[in-house]
């Protein structure tokens, strides 16, 4: 990983939990100004508007939540309570200082979500799905902490949606763990983005627990 400034390229480029939470505890602090303002970042209103269009309720569990950007969509919407989940204290520090968010829970997807099974009737997550961050496997969690029905709006980079197994583990838990499956593609990013990434692509995998 670079020395430099957290930026896009740096997170891009991640390739463990552990550079996850140096490169996100580096930049908790201006994220919101040096990423999602700076490149007219837009996908975590995109997610939020599906989760709520699909007719998602809470309380709902925001899944990489970072500094808060989708729950803050979420809540303007009128959607509540919403609990974050992060890897990153840092992160999660920021997000929990918008007073948008019940609670906050620290912990690796990878590893689970230390919360009791079937907590939550919704479940969101923006930009977590993505290169060197977190792939299908982590869906296991997520569907764990779901209840029966709860409705679920996931970004998932479009460029990795095959190659990293998404779409061979959600048409594997099609057949017996959810339903309604529907993708819908759209751009991470605004008109005013620059930059290699500003026409980068995302599906909202939007589908509820069986
Ligand atoms: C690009 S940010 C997205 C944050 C927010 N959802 C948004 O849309 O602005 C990715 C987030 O995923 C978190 N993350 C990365 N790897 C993780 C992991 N293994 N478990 C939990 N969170 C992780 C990072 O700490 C970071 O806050």
């Amino acid at each position: 990983m670079s020395d430099d400034a957290p930026d896009l390229k740096t997170a891009y480029a991640l390739n463990t939990p552990q550079e996850s939470k140096r490169l996100y505890a580096q930049w908790a602090g201006d994220y919101d100004q040096s990423f999602a303002a700076r490149e007219d970042y837009h996908l975590h209103i995109h997610t939020a508007r599906a989760f709520v269009a699909a007719g998602g309720q809470g309380p709902v569990l925001d899944v990489g939540a970072g500094t808060g950007l989708c729950g803050g969509v979420l809540a303007e919407l009128g959607v509540g309570p919403i609990d974050a989940t992060d890897i990153s204290a840092e992160m999660l520090d920021q997000a929990m200082s918008k007073d948008i968010y019940r609670d906050a829970i620290e912990a690796d997807l990878n590893l689970g979500i230390p919360v009791q099974r079937e907590s939550y009737s919704g479940i969101v997550s923006s930009g977590t799905f993505t290169t060197g961050h977190v792939g299908p496997d982590a869906l296991d969690a997520l569907l764990r902490v779901a209840r029966h029905g709860a409705q679920i709006a996931l970004s998932i980079n479009a460029k990795h949606y095959e190659s990293a197994g998404f779409s061979a583990k959600l048409e594997h838990l099609a057949k017996t763990r959810i339903q309604s499956l529907t993708l819908k593609e759209t751009r991470i990013y605004g008109d005013l983005a620059a930059g290699e990434h500003r026409d980068d692509l995302a599906l909202i995998a939007l589908f509820e627990k069986a």
